[in-house]
C-alpha cells in the first residue's frame, strides 16, 4: 500500500504541476488543515530539498513568518551547514503577529539549527508610505534592507487572505477593500485576487513578489484545503521559478 501511495503521490504532482505551470512540486501526504503533524512533514521535506538546492558557499536566505515557516525552522537540520554558511533576514517587517510566527523568531531560530546568524528586522505594521520611506534611511534598518536585497534564496508561505487579514488584525477598512476586490490570497504582504492580480498591497519594506525573479532557489511552503483558492491563484503571478512543498489536502482540493 505505500508503494501505491506514493505512486499515487507522484501522480498527483505531475497534474499539479501541470495546472499550476510549476516546474517542481513535492506533495506530502495529508492535510494541514485537519491534522498539525502535516506541517512538520512539509517541514522536513523543505529541509531535504535545501539540502539538495542550496548552493554550497554562502548564501543570504529571505524567510517570512506564520504557521508553516514555524514548522519549517523546527526541522531545520544542522547538516544543512556542512559545506555552507547561511545567513537569515525576514523578508519583510511588521506583521502584528504573535512573537512565535514573526519572521525575526523564526530567522533566530533557523540560525541557530544551522549554526548559522541572522539579522532581524525589527519593525511595527507600517500604515503609510511616508512611514516606510522616512524608515528605510535608519541605519539598522538600512543595513537589514541591504542584506535582504541580496538574498541569494527565499522560503515563503502563501496565506488566505481574509485570514490572513484577521491575523494580522487589518482596519475595517482594508478588510472592506480587500473583500470589495475579491481578494484570495497573500504572499509578502501583497493581497491578490483568483486571477492573480495584486488588489491590495500592506505599506511595507522588504522583498516583493517581483524580486523573487533573481533569486537562485524560491521554495513555497503552503497547504491544506483552505488555502486551495490562494495558491491557486498565486501562481497565475509571473515569473518565477518557485518550488512547491504542499500537502494532498490542497493538491486534491484544486485538481478535483
Ligand atoms: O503569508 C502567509 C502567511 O504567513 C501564512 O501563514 O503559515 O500560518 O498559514 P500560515
Amino acid at each position: 500500500p505505500v508503494v501505491a501511495d506514493l505512486t499515487g503521490l507522484q501522480k498527483k504532482e505531475t497534474q499539479l504541476k501541470a495546472r499550476l505551470g510549476l516546474t517542481n512540486c513535492l506533495i506530502v501526504p495529508g492535510d494541514s488543515d485537519v491534522k498539525q503533524d502535516v506541517k512538520r512533514a512539509m517541514g522536513k521535506a523543505a529541509n531535504d530539498l535545501l539540502q539538495q538546492h542550496l548552493p554550497v558557499g554562502d548564501s543570504i536566505v529571505a524567510v517570512m513568518g506564520g504557521t508553516t515557516m514555524a514548522a519549517v525552522a523546527e526541522t531545520l537540520s544542522s547538516t544543512l551547514a556542512e559545506d555552507r554558511q547561511l545567513t537569515f533576514v525576514p523578508a519583510r517587517g511588521g506583521m502584528g503577529e504573535s512573537p512565535d510566527i514573526q519572521a525575526n523568531t523564526i530567522c533566530a531560530r533557523m540560525a541557530e539549527a544551522t549554526k548559522g546568524h541572522f539579522q532581524a528586522l525589527y519593525l511595527p505594521e507600517l500604515s503609510s508610505e511616508s512611514t516606510s520611506t522616512s524608515l528605510r534611511h535608519e541605519p539598522a534598518i538600512a543595513k537589514t534592507l541591504e542584506l535582504i536585497d541580496h538574498a541569494n534564496v527565499a522560503i515563503h508561505c502563501v496565506g488566505d487572505a481574509m485570514a490572513m487579514a484577521r491575523r494580522r488584525q487589518m482596519s475595517d477598512e482594508v478588510m472592506a477593500t480587500l473583500v470589495k476586490r475579491h481578494a484570495v490570497g497573500e504572499a509578502f504582504g501583497d493581497f491578490f485576487d483568483q486571477d492573480g492580480q495584486i488588489v491590495y498591497r500592506v505599506p511595507k519594506l522588504g522583498l516583493s513578489i517581483s524580486d523573487l525573479d533573481r533569486m537562485d532557489l524560491v521554495v513555497a511552503v503552503a497547504g491544506g484545503r483552505s488555502k486551495a483558492a490562494a495558491v491557486e491563484a498565486y501562481f497565475k503571478i509571473p515569473p518565477a521559478k518557485t518550488f512547491l512543498i504542499t500537502d494532498e489536502g490542497l493538491a486534491d482540493m484544486i485538481l478535483k
